[in-house]
């Protein structure tokens, strides 16, 4: 196999799931929705809005509007593991890829966090909380976007555990 630096970050980068308090930097916040701002969108249209909350309050409500939209979390679970910011992906409900421009997006926000040896998780059990009209309306999305999904970023207060086996059955060949 050919190692190089975009490989190995591939295979390096781990849901990180505990973070330090502290904020991330202005300046790794902006090099990293630029990062975002360059995944790829269908037909080009970049019609995803990045949502950047770090208002400990929000980030609360979120999950207590999940919850009594009825998401289900284990006791004591945090489902933003008290990181400092998350950004939230919304897309234009009646796109046909807002979904897959949303995940894109993820993406390299978190290939772009891990760069700066930042942690992230790919957040998407809060989504009806999101989604609730007391959550959306201060979210500042634009007309007629809905979230599609979230991103927790932080500094990593712990090592993210060894990823799992890859699966052997998941490659067919059409030759
Ligand atoms: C669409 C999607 C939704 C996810 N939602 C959550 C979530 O709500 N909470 C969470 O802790 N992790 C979530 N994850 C992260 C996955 O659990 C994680 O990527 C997976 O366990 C593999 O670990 P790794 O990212 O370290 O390889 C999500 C990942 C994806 C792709």
């Amino acid at each position: 196999m050919i190692l190089n630096h975009t490989i190995e970050a591939l295979l390096d980068r781990r849901a990180v799931r505990a973070y330090r308090p502290e904020q991330i930097s202005e300046e790794e916040l902006t090099d990293i929705l630029l990062a975002a701002k360059f995944a790829p969108s269908a037909m080009g249209m970049q019609a995803r809005h990045f949502t950047v909350v770090q208002n400990k309050q929000l980030i609360s409500d979120i999950v207590s509007v999940a919850v009594e939209d009825g998401a289900k979390f284990v006791p004591g679970h945090v489902p933003f593991y008290n990181a400092p910011t998350v950004i939230v992906l919304s897309a234009p409900e009646s796109a046909k890829y807002n979904r897959e421009d949303c995940a894109c997006a993820i993406l390299n926000i978190m290939l772009a966090a891990q760069a700066y040896g930042l942690g992230s998780c790919y957040i998407c059990s809060v989504n009806d909380g999101l989604r609730d009209e007391r959550i959306a309306k201060r979210l500042k999305l634009p007309d007629h976007y809905i979230p599609f999904g979230c991103v927790s970023v932080g500094y990593p207060s712990e090592n993210a555990p060894a990823p799992k086996e890859r699966r052997t059955d998941d490659i067919s060949y059409v030759r």
